[in-house]
């Protein structure tokens, strides 16, 4: 179990790649404090189930990212449990258009940045200042091969972009306080994030992934828990991608 007795803070938890988190994580023995937009009752006993199943505690917490005071609120529950943190994973995020860069609003990148990089800030800010108590901890911040490859969207690519910046910041700074920093970027995975590409895009894709199909959102999963694990204790200020082999 690669997660024992670790305390871990999940964004994006209902869905996607964060609901494989969820279970991936409880399966190597973590609790979880699992974000999540908004009530959800089929979540809930999801969370109920897994924790279960592992014999570990999962707790919903609702929190709408976009929002700083919502965050805020929501590490009062956090902090109201009176548990240690030892591990937190970024992972909510959101994807916009694909649209010319003539056409991408400064509104819309506006949206994007809020989730995928101003949320990521303050969470990681306040999650960093509970892990710094104990002087040991690990993030993962998940970006995207569009954070390090571009791609046809300037508000997604350059938001996961950002996101490895920060990496690399905090990673620098948080090392003095025992606290590991590390990102990770998911290529093309199965999750309603892009179930709305066309046909065509899905195609190009997969055809340059030397596996030749997308990811199972369990198989980010699995990445992520080794890198929020102590197996990685020597790993910080790095982006791993995994993508199923792009080379280029
Ligand atoms: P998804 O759309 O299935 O799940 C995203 C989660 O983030 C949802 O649970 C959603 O409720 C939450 N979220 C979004 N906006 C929020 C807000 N304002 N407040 C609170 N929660 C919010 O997407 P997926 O694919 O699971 O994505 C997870 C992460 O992986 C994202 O950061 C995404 O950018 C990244 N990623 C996904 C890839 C893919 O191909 N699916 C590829 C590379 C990166």
């Amino acid at each position: 179990m690669l997660l024992l007795g670790k305390n871990a803070l999940i964004t994006g938890a209902a869905r996607g790649i964060g609901a494989a988190m969820v279970e991936v994580f409880a399966r190597e023995g973590a609790n979880v404090w699992a974000f999540a937009r908004k009530p959800d009752e089929a979540f809930e006993a999801r969370c109920a189930e897994t924790a279960q199943k592992y014999g570990v505690w999962i707790k919903p917490v609702y929190c709408e990212l976009a929002d700083t005071a919502a965050i805020k609120e929501a590490f009062r529950q956090v902090m109201a449990d009176k548990q240690p943190l030892h591990v937190l994973v970024n992972n909510a995020g959101i994807m916009g258009e694909d649209r010319m860069f003539q056409m991408t609003s400064e509104q819309e990148m506006h949206r994007i940045f809020d989730v995928n990089f101003f949320a990521m800030i303050e969470v990681s800010r306040l999650a960093t200042r509970l892990m710094a108590r104990n002087r040991q901890g690990a993030v993962v911040n998940i970006a995207s091969i569009a954070g390090i490859d571009g791609d046809s969207r300037l508000d997604y690519s350059a938001s996961k972009a950002a996101v490895i910046a920060a990496t690399k910041k905090m990673a620098r700074e948080l090392i003095s306080v025992g606290i590991r920093v590390n990102a990770l970027a998911p290529g093309f995975t199965d999750t309603d994030l892009v179930s709305g590409l066309s046909e065509k895009v899905v195609q190009e894709q997969t055809e340059k992934i030397l596996m030749k199909r997308k990811a199972r959102p369990e198989e980010i999963a699995n990445v992520a828990a080794f890198m929020a694990s102590d197996m990685a204790s020597y790993v910080t200020g790095q982006v791993w991608r995994a993508d199923g082999g792009i080379l280029s």
